[in-house]
Parts: structure tokens; C-alpha cells; sequence
């Protein structure tokens, strides 16, 4: 029976070290605060700010609240990231997406300050990221580097195998097992036999957006299986990518879902609103 990677915990350890930073750079003067940008109502949006603000609130940063209407313009907000990235009080700045269809992302994620960017998203940070640069790094994969690290699993060395290719969580993944020397594969839609790669996975990153998908016939006995989805089945439970049941069974270590990456993902985010503090 696998071992559970308590994310909870984790994310709960890195929030309070995050409070005694913030708590030491207010006594140096120096307050933090994020700009949180929400256009529309999305009823999962809402939710995710929502708990972002009440991690701000946690650790001591400030927040800016910005909801914004549907019918806002790209114009508009792309002026209120402009004025937001000239503020010298406001550290970091945070777009919730989707945005509505009429308003094109790319064209906004692109007009934040990537110094700005404590979502990683803006292609700067992409590109320091791959060249091995300082710079923010995409939240949920970084919350998969601390889960391993703070549970003392080694990458150095390993065989990582990452299921999906999305720019916020696949490739990132790829790109932070690569810096922590581990021997990476992506692996995607179009992948052949799949079951045979991830069969060679040390360490396996599931991102592949179907409920329950990887059984215990994808998964190496004792490998190390970390969930990033996120579904509601039809009895209104949360269940992940992986078909717990029978991968705890082989894994040597697992993330429960819920309680695994999800409260990583805020807690990275704080960890990037505490460093956007002086850039
Ligand atoms: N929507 C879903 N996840 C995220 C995230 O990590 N950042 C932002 N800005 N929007 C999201």
C-alpha cells in the first residue's frame, strides 16, 4: 500500500514559513501587495480568487481586488494591467482565467510586467525556466517539485514521465524535473502505448484530464504517482486522473484528490507574491 503525500499539510508548512517572511519584511518596512483581476462570474473563478485572497490574507500580503464585468473590454483591461504594472505598490498581478471569449488571453498574459507575473505565465518566464533562469515558475507544477522534495523522494537520476502537454502544467512539469536532473518524457494524446512508457516511470505526473484513467496496469510497482486532476463524479466527489484504488495498491507513494497538488497550487502562488517583493 502506497505511502499518502499529504499536500495539505505541505502547502500548510510552506504558508506559515511564508507568514514569517512576510512578517519580517513588514517589520523592515516593505508591504506586498497582489492585484487580483477577475472578469465575469465563472462560479469556479470565484471559488479560486476567493481562496486566493484568503491566502493573501493568511501570510499578510494585501490584496486588490478587481471584478470586473463581463462586457469589459480587451482595451480596458488591457489599460488596467498597464496602470497596475506602472504602480510601484503593487508587486504582483494575477488575471483569473478564462477570460470571456471576446477578449483575446494571450494578448493580455503578454502585457503583464513579467517581473509582475506571479503566475509564470508570461512567456519570459517560460523562456527562463527552460534556460535555467531565475525567474516565476508555474505554480501547480512547482507545487509537484516541493511535494516530492519536502517528502524526501530524490529526482535526480530518475525516469519522470509526464501525461499532458498544456503550457501550465505539462511542459513546466517537463521543464522543473529536467532542472532537477531527472530523465524526462512527455507524454500526450498522440502517444503510442502509452501504458508502455509510463510503465518505465519512476516518478509519474498525471495531467491528462479524464477521471479515474490511469489504473494500476499503467504504473510500475513502487513508482511514485502524483495527480494533478481534478473531476466531480456523479455522487458530487472530487476524484483525480488516477484510479486511486487500485494505483495505491502498486505506488510506493501517491496524492489523495483531494488533499494532494490542489492546496500546492495557492501556496506556490504565495510563494511567487513573497518573491515579486523587491524585483
Ligand atoms: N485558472 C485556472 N487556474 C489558474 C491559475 O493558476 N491562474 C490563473 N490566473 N487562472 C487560472
Amino acid at each position: 500500500m502506497a505511502q499518502l503525500i499529504d499536500g495539505k499539510k505541505i502547502s500548510a508548512e510552506i504558508k506559515d514559513e511564508l507568514k514569517e517572511k512576510v512578517a519580517a519584511l513588514k517589520a523592515e518596512g516593505r508591504e506586498i501587495t497582489l492585484a487580483v483581476i477577475q472578469v465575469g462570474n465563472d462560479k469556479a473563478s470565484t471559488v479560486y480568487v476567493g481562496n486566493k485572497k484568503k491566502a493573501c490574507e493568511y501570510i499578510g500580503v494585501r490584496s486588490l481586488a478587481y471584478e470586473l464585468p463581463e462586457e469589459t473590454t480587451e482595451e480596458e483591461l488591457l489599460n488596467l494591467v498597464k496602470e497596475l504594472n506602472a504602480r510601484k505598490d503593487v508587486n504582483g498581478i494575477l488575471v483569473q482565467l478564462p477570460l470571456p471569449a471576446h477578449i483575446y488571453e494571450d494578448r493580455i498574459l503578454l502585457a503583464i510586467d513579467p517581473d509582475k507575473d506571479v503566475d509564470g505565465f508570461h512567456p519570459v518566464n517560460v523562456g527562463r525556466l527552460w534556460i535555467g533562469e531565475e525567474g516565476f515558475l508555474s505554480c501547480t507544477p512547482a507545487g509537484v517539485i516541493q511535494l516530492l522534495k519536502r517528502t524526501g523522494i530524490e529526482i535526480s537520476g530518475k525516469n519522470c514521465v509526464v501525461i499532458g502537454r498544456s503550457n501550465i502544467v505539462g511542459k513546466p512539469m517537463a521543464a522543473l524535473l529536467l532542472r532537477e536532473n531527472g530523465t524526462v518524457t512527455i507524454c500526450h494524446s498522440r502517444t503510442k502505448n502509452l501504458a508502455e512508457v509510463t510503465k518505465q516511470a519512476d516518478i509519474l505526473v498525471v495531467a491528462i484530464g479524464k477521471p479515474n484513467y490511469i489504473t494500476a496496469d499503467y504504473v510500475k510497482e513502487g513508482a511514485v504517482v502524483i495527480d494533478v486532476g481534478i473531476h466531480r463524479n456523479a455522487d458530487n466527489k472530487l476524484t483525480g486522473d488516477v484510479d486511486f484504488e487500485s494505483v495505491s495498491e502498486k505506488a510506493s507513494y501517491i496524492t489523495p484528490v483531494p488533499g494532494g497538488v490542489g492546496p500546492m497550487t495557492i501556496a506556490m502562488l504565495m510563494c511567487n507574491v513573497v518573491r515579486s517583493v523587491g524585483k
